[in-house]
């Protein structure tokens, strides 16, 4: 692929760019349930939408990020730019532990167990602002690196031990097509 300013875009560094849009068109939609959990609690849609993050972006996209970071670490970076891969590594982790607990919690809705909506709708709200903060975050600094730090034979190499380079998983219903552009979410 072509990017805008003239280069050649990395298969992978795309399969990423992707992924993220497919993330954010999700978080969109949470977004706009959420707005709801007062009046029309739509569960089972919060559930799903929850279960597609726990696994796309916390068991397959998020696990193929920090493969790449690795590679770009054993690559040699500055102390500022490792702290930035580490960081990640961080916000990975939390991530997961908040779709996790958040998805049980919708599951259990679902089920008919009475919860503390507020309680569930403050937990929600930073969920989300820290998935768009967190995907803005890699697509200004971190891809940034990627791009300038891992040449073709690197990208070969990851393409290669990537096994399969494709996890495409299938998308919520509604969701296809709903993309999202990170980039103009607000912070
Ligand atoms: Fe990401």
């Amino acid at each position: 692929m072509i990017a805008a300013n003239g280069a050649y875009l990395p298969l992978l560094l795309e399969r990423l760019s992707r992924d993220h849009a497919r993330i954010a068109g999700v978080i969109k939609q949470l977004e706009f349930l959420a707005d709801d959990l007062d009046t029309t609690p739509d569960w089972d849609g919060i559930s799903e939408l929850l279960d597609f993050l726990e696994y796309y972006a916390d068991k397959v996209h998020h696990p193929l990020e920090d493969r790449v970071f690795d590679h770009l670490v054993n690559k040699g970076l500055t102390p500022t730019e490792r702290h930035l891969v580490f960081k990640n590594l961080g916000q990975h982790e939390e991530i997961t532990g908040m779709t996790e607990t958040l998805a049980r919690t919708a599951a259990q809705a679902v089920e008919g167990v009475v919860i503390d909506v507020p309680e569930f709708q403050e937990a929600l709200a930073a969920y989300i602002s820290l998935q768009m903060r967190h995907l803005r975050f890699e697509e200004n600094q971190l891809f940034p690196l990627l791009d300038h730090g891992l040449d073709n034979s690197d990208w070969n190499v990851l393409t290669r031990v990537i096994d399969p380079p494709e996890q495409d998983a299938p998308f919520p219903a509604g969701g296809e097509g709903d993309e999202a552009d990170t980039q103009k979410e607000e912070s």
